[in-house]
C-alpha cells in the first residue's frame, strides 16, 4: 500500500486521511499541523499516523497531501520543495482556488490539485456524505493517475480540468454554494422586514428552498424559473423594487442584479422580448 503524509489535518485532511485508511488506500505515515496537540487529533480521529510538530521530521512518503487552508500552501510548497528525496512523491493540495502551479518548489515530484466539491464543515458527516460528490483534477499525469484512483475507491466521481480554467471553475462554485446561502439570508432579512421572524421564515422556506433545488437538478434552471420575472409581471417587479428600496437600499440592489440575471435566464425560455425590454430597463432605472 502506498503511505502518505497529511500537512493540515484539519476539516478536510482528516476526513479524507480516515477514508483512506479504511479502505485501504493509503497507509497514514505522519501527519503535521500547526501545533502537535492538534496533529495528536487529528491521528486519533483518522486511526493511524504519527504526530509531528515540524515538516522537517516527517518521513519520507508516497505521498503528500498539503490541506492547510489556502494561504500556507505556497509556504508548505516551498519548505518541502527544500526537502532532498521529494523526486518520486506525488504532492497535491486540494484548494478549489488555486492550481498545481503553486507547488512548482517540489518539482521533481509529480504535483496536483484534486478539490472536492463538497462542504466538510463536520468531519464526522462528511464520512458518511463524501461519496457521490465530484472531485476536480489539475495536474501532471502521473499524480492524477493516483488521485483518481484514489478517490474512486472513496465512491467520488472525478473530472479533468486545466489550470488556467481553476479560478473560473471555483467560481462556478462559489455561485452555487456560497452565493445561495447568502440569498437565503437575503431571503431572511426580506421576510424580518415583512415582520416574519426567522424560525417561522426557515420553516416556510425549507420546502419551497428544497424543491427549487430538485427542480433545478431535474429540469435545468430554464424550466425551474417561476415567478413574476419569468411571467413577465412588470407591475409586480416595480412594487417589489419599491417596497425592498424602503426597506433597505442593499436588499433593492441585490434584487435588481440578481433580477437582471432572471431576465437573461428568462429569455432563453419563453419571456417574449418587449417583456425583456421593460423589465431590463426597469431593473437598471437608477432611481429605483
Ligand atoms: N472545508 C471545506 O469544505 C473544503 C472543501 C474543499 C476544499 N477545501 C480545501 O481544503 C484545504 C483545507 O481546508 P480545511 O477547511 O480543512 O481547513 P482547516 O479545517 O482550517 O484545517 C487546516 C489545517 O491546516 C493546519 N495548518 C495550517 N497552517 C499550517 C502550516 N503552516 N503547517 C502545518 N499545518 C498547518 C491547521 O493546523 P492547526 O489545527 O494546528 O491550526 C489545520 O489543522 C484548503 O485548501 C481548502 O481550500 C476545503
Amino acid at each position: 500500500m502506498q503511505t502518505l503524509n497529511i500537512i493540515g489535518a484539519g476539516k478536510l485532511g482528516r476526513t479524507l486521511g480516515r477514508l483512506w485508511r479504511q479502505r485501504q488506500v493509503f497507509e497514514i505515515a505522519a501527519i503535521c499541523n500547526r501545533s502537535l496537540p492538534s496533529a495528536r487529533d487529528a491521528a486519533t480521529f483518522i486511526g493511524a499516523g504519527r504526530a509531528v510538530d515540524t515538516i522537517d521530521t516527517m518521513p519520507d512518503a508516497d505521498c503528500w497531501l498539503i490541506a492547510t487552508s489556502d494561504g500556507q500552501i505556497t509556504a508548505v510548497a516551498g519548505a518541502l520543495g527544500r526537502r532532498a528525496e521529494r523526486g518520486h512523491s506525488v504532492i497535491f493540495h486540494c484548494s478549489g482556488a488555486l492550481s498545481s502551479e503553486v507547488l512548482a518548489p517540489c518539482r521533481p515530484a509529480a504535483t496536483a490539485s484534486a478539490h472536492p466539491v463538497h462542504s466538510f464543515a463536520a468531519p464526522e458527516s462528511s464520512l458518511q456524505t463524501l461519496a457521490g460528490s465530484s472531485v476536480a483534477l489539475e495536474g501532471d499525469p502521473r499524480a492524477l493517475d493516483i488521485l483518481g484512483s484514489a478517490f474512486t475507491a472513496l465512491d467520488c466521481t472525478t473530472l479533468t480540468i486545466e489550470a488556467e480554467n481553476k479560478s473560473l471553475y471555483h467560481a462556478g462554485s462559489v455561485f452555487a454554494c456560497n452565493y445561495l446561502t447568502a440569498l437565503m439570508d437575503l431571503s431572511l432579512r426580506t421576510f424580518a422586514a415583512a415582520g416574519i421572524d426567522r424560525e417561522r421564515a426557515l420553516q416556510m422556506l425549507q420546502p419551497i428552498v428544497l424543491q427549487t433545488a430538485r427542480n433545478n437538478m431535474q429540469l435545468g434552471p430554464e424550466r425551474a424559473l417561476t415567478g413574476p420575472i419569468a411571467r413577465g409581471d412588470t407591475a409586480t417587479v416595480a412594487t417589489q423594487l419599491d417596497a425592498l428600496r424602503a426597506a433597505d437600499p442593499q436588499l433593492a440592489q441585490c434584487y435588481r442584479q440578481l433580477g437582471l440575471a432572471c431576465v437573461e435566464l428568462a429569455r432563453r425560455g419563453a419571456l417574449p422580448e418587449d417583456a425583456a425590454k421593460t423589465l431590463t430597463e426597469l431593473l437598471e432605472e437608477p432611481s429605483r
